[in-house]
């Protein structure tokens, strides 16, 4: 499929580590231009690329690395919000804190909200897309995540407030599956080398994102991609 991104202006956050430098990696092999955003260090991995260091959180500073980003590009054509965190795993609800609970939707959700409201203004009116991070966790829940789950639902609808919100700029969100990144190793270890569950890797995902960013998914606006190889299509029903 020809997605014609070659020369397109991409903000990625979160493009450090994992999905986030699998996208940023992902455009550029496409020919497009990447700004690389993250709290991290983050090491450009060649082509046109531009790094800059920036919390999702704080909203001056991620307005700074937005407005750098578009400068140096003329503008923004895509922006892709990938920067997340995990919070408490395998924590029971009565030992999950508020603190927990408000540090992970802090980033996870408002973070979010924050690289759409900035980018805004550098986006083109008919051409421009967003793309979130969301996760399967906002369809099907493990215990033990709660402020990560909420979070994920959250951006599901977030995604739809936006698109409907913003003229002009499509928003949608990728909702992956256990996805073998540094994230995923840190909190699932031993497990996740010896899954017996289906594992993604971080360019099946930037393959999502890609198409979603492209103007080959111009008819799709506010929907959640849920690619976890159809495990929650699956019912309880014994059979
Ligand atoms: N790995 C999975 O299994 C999986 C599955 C579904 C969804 N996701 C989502 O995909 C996104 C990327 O996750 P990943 O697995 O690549 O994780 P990762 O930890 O490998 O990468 C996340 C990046 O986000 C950056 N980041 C975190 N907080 C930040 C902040 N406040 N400001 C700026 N940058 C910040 C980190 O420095 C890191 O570089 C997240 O939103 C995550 O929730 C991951």
């Amino acid at each position: 499929m020809r997605l014609d991104l070659a020369g397109k202006a991409v903000l990625v956050t979160g493009a450090a580590s994992g999905i986030g430098l699998a996208c940023a990696r992902a455009f550029l092999a496409e020919g497009a231009r990447v700004g690389m955003v993250d709290r991290g260090t983050v090491i450009p991995p060649g082509g046109d690329t531009i790094a800059v260091r920036a919390d999702v959180t704080d909203e001056r500073e991620l307005g700074d690395a937005v407005t750098a980003v578009a400068r140096e590009f003329g503008g923004l054509d895509v922006v892709v919000g990938c920067a997340g965190i995990s919070g408490p795993v395998g924590t029971p609800l009565a030992e999950t804190t508020a603190e927990d609970f408000s540090s992970v939707l802090a980033v996870n959700v408002t973070g979010q909200f924050l690289l759409v409201k900035l980018a805004r203004p550098w986006l083109p009116r008919g051409t421009g897309a967003v793309v979130l991070l969301a996760s399967d966790s906002a369809f099907t829940c493990a215990p033990g995540m709660v402020p990560y789950c909420a979070s994920k639902g959250a951006v599901v609808a977030l995604t739809r407030a936006l698109a409907v919100e913003l003229d002009g700029v499509r928003v949608n969100c990728v909702c992956p599956s256990v996805t073998d990144t540094p994230m995923a190793r840190a909190d699932l270890g031993e497990v996740l080398a010896k899954a017996e569950f289906p594992v993604q890797t971080a360019d099946d995902v930037a393959q999502h994102v890609l198409y979603l960013a492209s103007a080959r998914s111009r008819t799709v606006n506010g929907q959640a991609v849920l690619a976890d190889f159809g495990v929650s299509a699956r019912s309880g029903f014994p059979a």
